[in-house]
């Protein structure tokens, strides 16, 4: 008998929520919110909160609180935004102690419980959390993925938008390579409804959109002054969850384990990717102009240093 889909959300705070009830909203399946045995209440009723939510909607997903990681059994995604989020002051990498801690104990429960699923990270800091779960779990390389480049291209495509006063939906734009400072928006490969970003904006505008996309994750800690930005990260996995579960093949710039594209062998970094039933089926690789080179090369020596730094 045909079943539903089962999504597994590993952390169910500010993003993990809102995963879990954007995933009932999209009817993408059943959702397990699992969090520590600290917050089990709060996490159980984060889950009824939204079961009673989908009765006034009448949507049919079913979501389950625990602290039991085995309840996640069987699961087709599981999407792990365990870990604390930078507070005011702090960059991604000031959280590599204590995130790695947890990502250890996330590892193991889904080398455990899930080991069949396809992946989504979303902890930070992003590159070097993936690449620790990806090799502390023992995963197939394409069965995961790190969330930050859909984030990160939905900033900068934001601000174009505003900038030029055209609907979101037209602005066609990649940004590359780790998630941190050093980040890459391939400008001269954005378009606005076809027409080339770079002869709509002048350079001094364009590139304060830039350097506003990379620092994109800290300006919403600074606005919230207690974590970071929720609502958008959410969205930006569960597009990816869905681009899995229903193999819609969506090209997205993922955080993918690489095998020598873009001159990178073994580490986790954002590029473009097909994700389908197969996870991440296919990494396209684009020919760089050299100065584009320069800027990936120095965003992947950010993300080998983070990634020793772990220790790992
Ligand atoms: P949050 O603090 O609201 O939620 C994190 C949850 O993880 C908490 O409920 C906590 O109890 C739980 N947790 C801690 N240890 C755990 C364990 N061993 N197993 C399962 N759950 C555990 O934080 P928020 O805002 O949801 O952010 C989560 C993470 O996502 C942070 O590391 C943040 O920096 C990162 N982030 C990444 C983005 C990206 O683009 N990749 C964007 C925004 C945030
Ligand atoms: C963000 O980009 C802080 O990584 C987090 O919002």
């Amino acid at each position: 008998m045909a079943r539903r889909n089962k999504i597994a959300v590993v952390g169910a705070g500010n993003i993990g929520g809102n995963i879990g009830l954007l995933c009932a909203e999209r009817r993408l399946g059943d959702v397990v919110l699992y969090d520590i045995p600290q917050v089990e209440g709060p996490v159980k009723g984060k889950a009824l909160d939204i079961n009673q939510l989908n009765a006034v909607r009448g949507l049919d997903s079913r979501l389950v609180g625990t602290s039991n990681f085995a309840d996640c059994a069987g699961a087709d995604v599981v999407i792990v935004t365990a870990g604390r989020p930078r507070k005011p002051g702090m960059s991604r990498d000031d959280l590599i102690a204590t995130n790695v801690e947890i990502i250890k104990n996330v590892a193991e429960n889904v080398k455990q419980h899930t080991p069949d699923a396809f992946v989504i990270v979303i902890s930070n800091p992003l590159d070097a959390m993936v690449y620790a779960l990806h090799k502390i779990a023992g995963l197939k390389d394409n069965m995961v993925a790190g969330m930050a480049g859909v984030l990160d291209s939905a900033r900068f495509r934001f601000f174009v938008s505003e900038a030029l006063d055209v609907s979101i939906d037209d602005v066609n734009a990649m940004v590359l390579g780790g998630h941190g400072d050093d980040m890459v928006p391939l400008t001269r490969l954005c378009n606005v409804g076809g027409v080339p970003l770079e002869s709509l904006l002048p350079a001094d505008k364009l590139a304060a959109i830039v350097e506003r996309t990379r620092k994109g994750g800290g300006e919403l800690v600074s606005l919230y002054g207690t974590g970071s930005a929720y609502f958008a990260p959410a969205e930006s996995a569960v597009a990816m969850a869905e681009s899995f579960l229903l193999d819609r093949k969506r090209v997205m710039p993922v955080a993918a384990r690489l095998h020598g594209e873009y001159g990178i062998d073994g580490f986790f970094f954002g590029v473009p990717a097909r994700l389908g039933k197969g996870g991440v089926e296919k990494v396209y690789e684009i020919a760089l102009e050299a100065d584009e080179k320069a800027m990936l090369d120095k965003s992947f020596e950010a993300v080998k240093s983070t990634v020793a730094a772990c220790n790992i």
